[in-house]
């Protein structure tokens, strides 16, 4: 086993991709399972808190960008539970998981979507923490984490840009409508901090993650590397970042910043954010009432591979597998 151990690190170290009928360590598998599974809840919880807002977005146009945005997140849901049972686990452990609380996902998903200026504070400060976070994942030396994330970190510029433009346009708009997007920015701007996980020295996976390559920087770089990138842009919305200490450090090269409370994140990890049950309680009842879908969907694949004769069958029966997949996923 040493061996093969050695040789799997020395796969890595040649900076090769590991592929699901690889052999693998144990941890390595469990990490990506824990990791993968995590990113694919926070796709699909994160749909809550804008789905709320494509009824009341306020023209068709905004609806209907909306509407991509959010199926857009239930897409990359899918994506990476595919990714994830590759691994040899299935999507209703994984799922399971979540509702048990075994499984976490992202701590930003747990905070309400008030006013339509949430939507874009979502899409610029949470898409933009999530492009910095994500597109280093495009290199994880696992291959099917690594292709999926290829796809999300493109969608996920135009769920960024999407956000910005609802930023702007109420920046540049009545003074109730800058308010609004000031407070906006107030709310989120810390949670999006969080979101990059606790600083690297409390950072319990990282160390191992580095040496297998799943991550490639520490929570506090990328952290800072959207810090750098929002500051400018807020300056730009002509708003301001809600944090008296925020101030350029021109010997670094970086802003620094205040605090970060760390006792909200605890707490919003451990299941008491200010939307942690709701969110898990919708999810919980849209899995009970799409049931009978995924059974239905199921027992017509059965009939069509009982039935399936010749290429035209499989054809059919291959449609109808990913139609059920993607179902199954909403
Ligand atoms: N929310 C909830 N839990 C978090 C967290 C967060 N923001 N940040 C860290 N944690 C958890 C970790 O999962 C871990 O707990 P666990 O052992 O129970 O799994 C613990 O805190 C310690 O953190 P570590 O830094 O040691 O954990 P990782 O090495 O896994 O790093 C991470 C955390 C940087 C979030 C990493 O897992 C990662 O890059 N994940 C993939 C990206 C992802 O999941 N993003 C979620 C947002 S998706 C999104 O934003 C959707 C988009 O459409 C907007």
């Amino acid at each position: 086993m040493a061996a093969a151990s050695d040789e799997f690190q020395a796969r890595i170290d040649r900076e090769e991709r590991i592929e699901p009928q690889d052999w693998m360590p144990e941890g390595y598998r469990r990490t990506l399972v824990r990791q993968i599974s995590q990113h694919a809840h926070s796709e699909v919880i994160g749909m809550q808190p804008e789905g709320g807002w494509i009824s009341r977005a306020p023209s068709l146009e905004r609806k209907v960008i909306l509407l991509a945005k959010v199926q857009d997140e239930g897409g990359h849901g899918l994506y990476l539970y595919g990714a994830a049972e590759t691994l040899g686990v299935s999507r209703d452990e994984l799922i399971d998981a979540m509702h048990t609380g075994k499984a976490k996902y992202s701590s930003i998903f747990n905070y309400p979507a008030l006013t339509w200026a949430d939507v874009g504070a979502i899409g610029w400060l949470v898409d933009s923490a999530a492009i910095v976070n994500q597109v280093p994942l495009q290199r994880c030396s696992y291959g099917p984490y690594a292709r999926a994330m290829m796809r999300i970190c493109k969608e996920e510029s135009f769920h960024q840009r999407q956000g910005y433009d609802i930023m702007l346009a109420l920046a540049r708009g009545s003074a109730a409508q800058r308010e609004m997007a000031q407070d906006a920015l107030n709310r989120w701007w810390w949670p999006t901090l969080m979101m990059f996980g606790p600083s690297d020295a409390d950072s319990i996976h990282s160390s191992q993650s580095f040496a297998w390559k799943i991550k490639r920087y520490g929570n506090d770089e990328l952290r800072q590397k959207f810090i750098d990138q929002a500051v400018p842009q807020a300056e730009v919305l002509g708003l301001k970042i809600p944090d008296d200490d925020l101030q350029w450090d021109a010997a670094t090269g970086h802003y620094r910043i205040g605090a970060i409370d760390w006792d909200e994140f605890q707490q919003v990890v451990s299941g008491n954010g200010p939307c942690s049950r709701q969110r898990l309680a919708h999810h919980r009842q849209v899995q009970e009432d799409g049931a009978w879908v995924r059974e239905a969907v199921a027992v017509h694949a059965a009939k069509h591979r009982a039935g399936s004769d010749g290429p035209k069958a499989a054809a059919r029966n291959s449609d109808t597998a990913q139609e059920g997949r993607a179902d199954a996923a909403v």
